[in-house]
């Protein structure tokens, strides 16, 4: 037996923390024995972050990222779990897509799960993995519009079905709910294809009209939902109106901070899907973070190369790393505008736990597991894109000063 001991700050004050194997044994005032002591005593401890949106890569896209680059990404900034989502190459619609998955995810650091992909016509496959009920699949995903390499699901049937299978091995249905026909009609409407049109080549319209309707289909069904990178105020408005237990949603780091206008200076860089929006989006969505509509942060991780994202708009594909800045940005925003980090702590750790089934974790409490991060919250730190652990050394964060320093990770007892 290992027997680690942590002094350190949590949110309830000065604490000894005490690791034993990969389980938090005992929290308090008191110094038990133990073989090996970390000095946090100028740290705030926090449970890991388990981000529920990351993409990968591996298998055919090593070139963008690895499972063993995205861990590091994960540990240095302070992500201790990822579920990693679908739209691999090879995607994870069948057994065959997800062991070979199953395979490369061996070289993880961190904690992980999958989420399935869902299209139109692999229900039945997607059956097949999921009666085996497998520990290591966490929800099923499903794209109403293309985005970046996946498969779309545009039928309202195919998309009952979907929810009906959920609720049946009561897995959690996550929808990146852009419709694909609404984005057709805004390419056609706006002619001046670069990216400071994104928000409107991507008009809001087609995110708030999927938002309704997967809203509308899990209320029909009694499916759980999970709503993606909720980004304009008319969706925030929605999930209000159908809100039940069994009703998600998450918001970035992004949707949350930056507006579209900063396009202007980093360009591609900043193409995402959903895009950036407005300030007054970022508003509503703060004010929903802080009424308890949002339920979840996840960091939307999309690494591409420089290479992909310096074509021009129409060809560099959407998404930029968010392992590294996530944290970081969200402790720093959250302490200037003074909302307890103890709702940060919920957003990042505690509700994903919960809606994802993984038990014994997103808290610090005696009997979790050890997955910990301890953060330095004194100083001024500056992002810094190129020194990523990702192999995406970009990001629309990049020289933007946070006070959040993450010093060291703990996953399962393992000190990083
Ligand atoms: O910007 C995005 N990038 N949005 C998505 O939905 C997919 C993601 C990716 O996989 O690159
Ligand atoms: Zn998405
Ligand atoms: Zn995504």
């Amino acid at each position: 037996m290992r027997r680690l001991l942590i002094n350190c700050r949590t949110l309830e004050g000065i604490k000894n923390i005490l690791i034993k194997d990969e389980l938090i044994d005992y929290i308090g005032i008191e110094k038990p024995m133990h073989e090996e002591l970390v000095d946090c005593s100028a740290l705030l401890v926090i449970p890991g972050m388990i981000d529920a949106h990351v993409h990968v890569r591996d298998i055919e896209q090593c070139n963008k990222e690895t499972w063993e680059t995205a861990s590091n990404a994960a540990l240095s900034g302070g992500v201790t779990t990822i579920i990693d989502m679908p739209n691999t190459i090879p995607a994870t619609t069948n057994l065959k897509g997800l062991n070979i998955k199953r395979e490369a995810a061996k070289k993880a650091k961190v904690n992980y799960k999958f989420h399935l992909g869902a299209t139109e016509n692999n229900l039945q496959e997607l059956h097949e993995i999921l009666k085996n009920k497998p520990t290591d699949v966490a929800g099923i995903k499903v794209f109403l519009a293309g985005s970046s390499s996946n498969e779309v699901v545009a039928d309202e049937d195919r998309l009952k079905d979907i929810f009906k299978l959920a609720k049946k091995y009561d897995k959690v249905v996550l929808v990146h709910t852009e419709m694909q026909d609404c984005l057709n009609k805004w390419q056609k409407i706006i002619e001046d294809k670069f990216i400071q049109n994104h928000d409107q080549l991507r008009n809001r319209e087609c995110a708030n009209k999927g938002t309704e309707l997967v809203l509308r289909l899990a209320n029909e069904i009694g499916n759980k939902l999970y709503i993606c990178h909720i980004s304009t105020k008319e969706e925030i408005e929605l999930v209000k109106k159908y809100k039940n237990k069994k009703i998600f949603c998450e918001v970035t780091p992004h949707h949350l901070t930056l507006e579209k206008s900063i396009l202007e200076l980093i360009g591609n860089f900043g193409k995402v899907n959903p895009p950036l929006r407005s300030a007054d989006d970022n508003q509503v969505v703060w004010q929903a973070v802080l009424d308890g509509t949002i339920d979840c942060i996840g960091s939307d991780h999309a690494p591409h190369t420089i290479d992909e994202k310096i074509e021009d708009y129409p060809n560099a594909p959407s998404g930029f790393p968010g392992l590294e800045t996530a944290l970081p940005i969200l402790i720093t925003e959250f302490n200037e505008r003074k909302i307890p980090i103890e709702r940060l702590v919920e957003l990042t750790s505690t509700k994903p736990a919960e809606i994802f089934n993984f038990e014994k974790r997103g808290k610090i409490k005696e009997g979790y597991f050890a997955d910990i991060t301890a953060i330095n919250t004194e100083n001024e730190y500056p992002i810094v894109a190129s020194l990523f652990q990702s192999k995406a050394k970009y990001s629309p964060f990049d020289g933007s000063m946070v006070k959040a320093g993450i010093e060291a990770v703990f996953v399962n007892g393992k000190m990083y």
